[in-house]
């Protein structure tokens, strides 16, 4: 896959995943923007300061991005230890300002990559909720509607990545005329500052998982499947979501579906 010379912006560049995914896309010749509400410690070609729960930063750093970038990565989010409104802003409704102002942006042939998580395995249980939080929300309302929808606590993560994930469908061809594909990955348990949140959230669950797991995923797993995802040779692949996850995803689904 080669993704050299392309102009790519990065969410989320200051740690964890979205650090790795821009070390690698530097090593692989990419042109890289990131944008994170901290500064980066890994260089970037460009940094942009952002946060994402507010419309004016979001519009300040669409202003600060040139007009032919091939690719967009929405990899910054907060765990689930986050108040359930501030999730939501982050990890969806500011990636979705975001993600709207740089289509124009974008050159012909671009791609847009959203880190989802193995926590939106639930959207088929919830497209009601999905529909009119998607219909109705913003960030100016978003806390009314979290409390419309009864969108509480932990749930805020859960509800911001199936969101992300039926989002990431209904925009299949929504820019196919130029060639603009949009995908998700979506994580199981990766080794990063959020994993103790996680854990802190769903106790022997998580440590359950992670025992069936054979080991937690890294940032390393997870940055190779983004690339492929931006690079030309995927172009057929659309509104997909990706499991990356030590095989949970199957495994919920065979324990979902009495497969053995
Ligand atoms: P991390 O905490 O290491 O990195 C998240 C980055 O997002 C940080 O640099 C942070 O500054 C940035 N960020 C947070 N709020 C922001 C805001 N308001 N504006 C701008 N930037 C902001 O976490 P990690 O693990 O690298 O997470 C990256 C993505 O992967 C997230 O979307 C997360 O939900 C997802 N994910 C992580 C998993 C894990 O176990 N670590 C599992 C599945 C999904």
């Amino acid at each position: 896959m080669n993704v050299s010379g392309k102009i790519i912006v990065i969410t989320g560049v200051a740690s964890g995943i979205g650090a790795e995914v821009s070390k690698q896309f530097k090593a692989a010749g990419a042109h890289v923007i990131g944008m994170d509400r901290n500064e980066p410690s890994e260089s970037v070609d460009q940094f942009i300061k952002i946060d994402l729960s507010n419309p004016a930063s979001i519009e300040a750093a669409v202003n600060s991005v040139p007009e032919d970038i091939d690719g967009l990565c929405n990899v910054a989010g907060l765990p689930p230890t986050a108040p359930a409104e501030i999730v939501m802003a982050v990890n969806f409704l500011g990636l979705q300002a975001l993600t709207e102002a740089l289509v124009p942006k974008m050159n012909q042939g671009g791609s847009i990559v959203n880190v989802a998580s193995l926590a939106g395995v639930g959207w088929p249980a919830a497209t009601e909720q999905i529909n009119t939080f998607l219909s109705d929300a913003s960030l100016d309302n978003v806390g009314g509607i979290c409390e419309q929808l009864d969108i509480v606590g932990p749930r805020g993560y859960f509800f911001s990545k199936e969101v992300l994930i039926c989002w990431t469908m209904k925009n299949r061809w929504t820019w196919r005329d130029r060639g603009i594909r949009m995908n998700c990955v979506s994580p199981g348990p990766v080794e990063t500052p959020i994993l103790a949140d996680f854990i802190a959230t769903l106790g022997e669950r998580a440590e359950e998982d992670m025992r069936i797991m054979d080991r937690p995923g890294r940032p390393t797993d997870i940055a190779p499947v983004v690339q492929f995802l931006c690079s030309d040779e995927s172009a057929w692949v659309r509104g997909a979501n990706i499991p990356c996850d030590g095989g949970m995803y199957a495994h919920v689904q065979c324990q979902m579906n009495n497969l053995a």
